[in-house]
Parts: structure tokens; sequence; C-alpha cells
């Protein structure tokens, strides 16, 4: 019987009131570490947070703009007055503005790249100095297939989606010898966040439904507690040896396509 215990953890996720972020916080949660939930939306923060401390567990909201490397200080230093060091940090913070290469707007492309590459800048950089002090940290930054593969969900989310894993490399190797691990976790679709925000103005939602289990030789999307257990296991010990990879789950996705 493999039992994991992070309760010597304090780890901040951002997005951490969206689909994937709160199913990882709970999860993280669960297994013992205290959360510093963070997340742009503070209301929203608070109740993934409330839901936690219900169930047990130890957690902190907080409000974040990831774009902005102050927000994030300020965000690290509440959490830690309120939770302790922080050891590990959970990037699942994230927008998908969606288009036609010869129609996203300046916004789009800008907005996609200050959240998904310069969020994680920013979060890492903050955060990894306060790692180095600990001797030890994890990083999962959630990528995507959509920096291996093609579609016509929107270049400006694939270009980043791609920054964020180029970046996890690069950072893995330099946090390397401070014992900071960093990977990545490459979700195909998941029933929840972004789908959901697809499929609430799809024209056909149930062939959308359809189109998108079909991707996946499994047969269905993911649900976000299928991302949250592949995070939990890349910030657990039973991950010592593994950095600066990617983690596919997705059913397959990416040997289907
Ligand atoms: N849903 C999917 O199908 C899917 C697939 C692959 C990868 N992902 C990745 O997983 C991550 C989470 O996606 P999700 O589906 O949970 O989306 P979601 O929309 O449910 O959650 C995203 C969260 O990020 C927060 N956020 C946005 N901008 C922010 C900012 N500037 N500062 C702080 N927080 C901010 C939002 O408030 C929201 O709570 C994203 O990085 C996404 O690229 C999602």
């Amino acid at each position: 019987m493999i039992s994991i215990d992070l309760s010597a953890e304090t780890y901040l996720v951002t997005g951490a009131a969206g689909s994937i972020g709160r199913a990882v916080s709970r999860t993280l949660a669960t297994a013992g570490a205290a959360i510093i939930v963070a997340d742009l939306s503070h209301g929203a923060a608070d109740d993934v947070a409330a839901e936690i401390v219900a169930e047990g567990g130890r957690a902190h909201a907080t409000a974040v703009d990831i774009t902005e490397r102050g927000s994030v200080e300020r965000a690290a230093d509440e959490g830690e007055r309120a939770l302790g060091r922080i050891t590990g940090l959970v990037n699942a913070a994230g927008v998908l503005r969606a288009g036609a290469v010869d129609e996203l707007s300046d916004d789009d492309w800008a907005t996609s790249h200050a959240v998904n590459a310069t969020g994680t800048f920013n979060t890492t950089r903050v955060v990894a100095p306060r790692m180095r002090t600990a001797g030890s940290g994890s990083i999962v930054n959630l990528a995507s297939v959509a920096a291996f593969s093609g579609s016509d969900v929107g270049s400006a989310y694939h270009a980043t989606k791609g920054a964020v894993l180029s970046f996890t490399y690069a950072t893995a190797g330099e946090l390397a010898a401070d014992g900071i691990r960093v990977n990545a976790v490459c979700p195909g679709w998941v029933d929840g966040g972004f789908t959901h925000h697809a499929l609430a103005t799809a024209a056909d939602p149930a062939a959308l439904i359809a189109t998108a289990n079909s991707m996946h030789y499994l047969g269905r999307m993911a649900t976000p507690d299928d991302v949250a257990g592949a995070v939990v296991w890349l910030m657990s010990p039973l991950a010592a040896f593994v950095t600066g990879t990617a983690v596919f789950v997705d059913g397959g996705y990416m040997i289907k396509h």
C-alpha cells in the first residue's frame, strides 16, 4: 500500500478556483499539504479554501494576478504568513483565446502570453528563491497536448503552451542544483474549465462533446481529478527522481494524432 504524506508541505496553487486548479488543490490537501488557494477571483478562491477546510484540510485564499510580479510577491507573502514557507508551486491559471490566426486581436495574443507564459515566469521567479532557502521544492506547470499538436483552437493558445513547456525544461535544468524539480502536465481535453466555456457558446454542444470524446483512445475527456492525480504524484516523494519531463494525461490523445 502506497500512501502519500504531504503534511510538511505548503503549496501555492494558481488558478485554484478554476476547474483543474480546484481539483488539484483539494487532492493535494487530502494528502496533507497546506494550500495557498490563489486566483484572480478572491471570492471564488474563498469558496475553494472553505471546501478544503470543511474537508479537514488547511487552506488560505488570496487574490492574485499572475501577470504582475508584485501581485505574486504579495500573494506569496500573505500565504506564507498564514501557512508557512512555500515548498511547492502548481501553475494552473490560464486563459484560452480561440480564433483563426488572422482573426485573433492584439489583445488576444498579448493576454494569452501575459497570463499563460509571463504568469508562469512570474510565479516561478517569486517562488524559486523561497524554495531554494528550504533546499528542495517541486513545481508543476499545466501545459497541454496543444504544446505538441495542431488544432483549430487558436494559435495564441498553442504558442503559449509551447512556451510553458520550454520554460519547464529550462527551469528544471537551472533549478536542479537547488533540489527543485520542475515538470509539466499535459492534458488532452478536460471535462471542465475551457471545455465548458466552449460548450456554452457551441452551436451543437452534444456534437462537440462527442468529437472531444472521440479524440482520446480511452473514449472520453479527462476529468479534473484525472489531472490532479498526476499533479499529486509529481509533487510527491514518489516522483523524487522525475524532473524536466512532460506527463501526458490524455487518454491516448497524442498517440492517436
Ligand atoms: N480544460 C482543458 O481542456 C485543458 C486542457 C489542457 C490544459 N489545460 C490547462 O489547465 C489550466 C487550467 O484550465 P481550466 O480548464 O481549469 O480553466 P479554468 O478557466 O476553469 O481555470 C482557470 C483559472 O485561472 C484563473 N486566472 C485567469 N487569469 C488569471 C490571472 N491573471 N491571475 C490569476 N489567475 C488567473 C481564472 O480565474 C480561473 O479560475 C490552464 O493552464 C489550461 O491551459 C486545460
